[in-house]
């Protein structure tokens, strides 16, 4: 696996992989790597004859300065599992290198930044489609995956690539969960045992919904949903919501979506967490 640090470098290693026309797959991914990340990757490489992972944490998608210096970095640990992996090229630029200069540029995304994460984190979908559109500039991929875990995330990375019409393929991954339930996510690494059993719960609580989703409308549903898990020690919710898949505004019946999708953020301690779920 080639560790590349600069732009220049890259596209000096894509060049034969570019002119011999073979595809390309980029994963991006802020590191502290997991088997959620692992099957991002072994999917691009399976697809593609080069498979490119980007590991660059973004300053600009944090909107709290506390959780971009406390973000999990183990980078030893990310390079032998990308080495194991078989990934060609390791792309780790320092901040300098993918903005040489503020990136200004400020995205529209419609409504689907309004809601949920981009609600409760405001900017931070703007600085995932600034590094995003960057990496998609440096590395031209033919596809690049995105976990179904950052549900809205890939509605806007979907978005964007529409808006400016970049000509790469989004593959969304299923999410991968812990034996317990628990979605993978590198903001598992600061929680202890405890918090981490109970982070499972929100999964089982999740599951179970389905089960009500007959007898509730969606705002009783979602509100029912939150109560629980406030009920579990540990665990905080910041949002429950069931919104339509598509353009993920809240639903107030079922029958307004073919694609109804139940996503959440929970403090558990001082680690927020997201997840979701489809319902029928
Ligand atoms: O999902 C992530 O890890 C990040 O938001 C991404 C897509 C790598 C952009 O920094």
């Amino acid at each position: 696996m080639k560790i590349i640090r600069t732009v220049s470098a890259l596209n000096q290693a894509l060049q034969p992989v570019r002119c011999n026309g073979d595809s390309i797959g980029l994963v991006p991914t802020m590191g502290a790597l997991h088997e959620g990340h692992a099957a991002l990757i072994r999917k691009s490489i399976d697809e593609n004859r080069c498979t490119v992972v980007s590991l660059f944490v973004n300053p600009t998608q944090f909107n709290n300065q506390q959780d971009l210096q406390l973000y999990p970095r183990t980078p030893e640990a990310d390079q032998q599992l990308l080495e194991q992996l078989g990934v060609d090229l390791l792309f780790a630029p320092p901040v300098e290198e993918v903005y040489p200069e503020p990136d200004r540029r400020q995205f529209d995304f419609g409504l689907l930044d309004k809601v949920m994460e981009g609600a409760y984190r405001p900017g931070h979908f703007n600085g995932v489609a600034q590094v995003v559109s960057r990496l998609f500039s440096f590395v031209q991929p033919d596809k690049a995956y995105f976990g179904k875990k950052d549900f809205q995330q890939l509605a806007i990375v979907r978005e964007m690539t529409h808006r400016l019409q970049i000509p790469v393929e989004i593959v969304a991954v299923p999410t991968v969960r812990e034996p317990s339930g628990l979605a993978m996510s590198s903001r598992n690494l600061r929680l202890t045992p405890r918090q981490r059993e109970n982070a499972s719960q929100i999964w089982r609580v999740l599951q179970n919904s389905l089960l009500h989703q007959g007898n509730f409308t969606p705002q009783e549903l979602a509100a029912r949903v939150a109560d629980e898990i406030n009920n579990i020690p540990d665990l905080r919710v910041e949002y429950f919501a069931i919104v339509d898949g598509y353009s993920l505004q809240p639903l107030t019946s079922w029958d307004e979506s073919e694609w109804p999708v139940g996503c959440v953020a929970v403090y558990c301690g001082e680690v927020r967490l997201i997840d979701n779920i489809r319902y029928r």
